[in-house]
């Protein structure tokens, strides 16, 4: 079973990042807390231990894997071409939630990018990770830290929860700041596009470097256009339980979730409701849970994985959702919400007729 290790950033534990480091070299796996996810790491040089990556996580070998590295330099030892925008993004963003794709260079096995020629590459601003990527030597490929199909770990006990049994060790550092994924823009195309929205969003991309798009794929829900990214086009981020998302004006959401959860429970289903702190209370009929305000989009997208895997242990048949079109976080909270709820929206006000 993973051994655990806890540590803040403020104060870490350099002996245990030096023999985290040490399986990592050697090949092993360990799991690390980063400032979006919880990432599973192996060393990004070693086709073995991406090997192991997908095998631990359930993971298909055709998703390829994030490398992060912990100084801006070394993004030219693992790629062969950087445009100008890939470096103002750099400048700009990192360290920080950000993941660039790039043509991959000849020391990146195929392995560790799924078979593509491009190499997707983040450097995290978490403490703990920067010291671990260097200990390990540089570059640690590390997808997030569940199984195959589960939220994303935005705590250690998550990890522990979905890959104690696989994986070598466990860095517990606490909650993570962000909670959802890295914003991954693909730089192998004449125009940047966005492949995965996060907390750096589209409108501040578009600041930054002018021409930049949102993938096709991830606008349109349409099953014939796939995502560009493999990752998105799997139902991700899965919960266990039917999730519909409901929208409509605040009272006829309320009203609608309270009706549908009402007939549900008639059934004998047990229902969830994911709210916020405005209208938790005017839920009479399930096991509700508030992900914060809707005035502070941060907490809502902080809360989001953690909601839906403790409707998970609940074991729950049904959650309904609130929208959460919050202006800047709110498209990635969407994202992730749709394909959770693999893209049921119930409209409130038709539902009523
Ligand atoms: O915030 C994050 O990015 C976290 C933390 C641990 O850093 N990592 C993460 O990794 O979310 P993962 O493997 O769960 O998601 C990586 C996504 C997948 O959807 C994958 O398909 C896509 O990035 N991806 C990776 N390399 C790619 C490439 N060369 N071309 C297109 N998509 C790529
Ligand atoms: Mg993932």
């Amino acid at each position: 079973r993973a051994q655990i290790v806890a540590m803040t950033s403020e104060n870490l534990d350099m002996d245990a990042i030096k023999r985290a480091g040490d399986i990592l070299k050697a090949g092993g796996l360990v799991a690390f807390p980063t400032e979006t996810v919880y990432g599973l790491g192996g060393n990004a040089l070693d086709p073995q231990a991406s090997m192991k990556i997908y095998a631990a996580k359930g993971r298909p070998s055709d998703n390829p894997l994030i490398v992060h590295i912990a100084e801006a330099d070394q993004l030219a030892e693992i790629t062969t071409e950087i445009p100008q925008g890939a470096k103002i993004l750099a400048e700009k963003y990192w360290p920080g939630p950000l993941t660039m794709i790039l043509p991959k260079a000849d020391i990146v096995p195929k392995e560790t990018t799924g078979g593509l020629d491009s190499v997707a590459v983040r450097f995290p601003s978490d403490r703990i990770a920067q010291e671990l990527i260097k200990a390990a030597g540089g570059f640690v490929a590390a997808p997030s830290a569940n199984t195959s199909g589960r939220p994303s770990p935005t705590m250690a006990e998550h990890v522990e929860e979905d890959l104690g049994d696989a994986i070598d060790m466990i860095i517990d550092g606490g909650q993570v700041g962000i909670g959802l994924e890295s914003t991954i823009v693909d730089f192998t195309e004449d125009v940047p596009v966005v492949l995965r929205p996060g907390y750096i969003s589209l409108e501040m991309l578009k600041e930054t470097l002018g021409d930049v798009r949102m993938d096709r794929g991830l606008l349109i829900t349409d099953n014939s256009v796939h995502p560009k990214a493999p990752g998105m086009k799997y139902r991700h981020y899965a919960p266990k339980a039917d999730l519909s998302i409901v929208e409509g004006t605040e009272a006829q959401v309320i009203d609608c979730i309270n009706r549908l959860s009402a007939e549900a429970e008639k059934k004998g289903l047990k229902v969830g409701v994911i709210a916020t702190n405005e209208t938790k209370d005017c839920y009479a009929h399930a096991d509700v849970f508030s992900i914060g305000s809707r005035e502070e989009e941060e907490t809502i997208a902080h809360h989001l994985y953690e909601v839906l895997r403790s409707f998970d242990d609940d074991r729950v048949d049904l959650i309904y959702s609130e929208a959460f079109y919050t202006p800047r976080m709110g498209q990635a909270i969407m994202n992730r919400l749709l394909k959770a709820a693999g893209h049921k929206i119930i409209n409130a006000q038709e539902e009523k007729k």
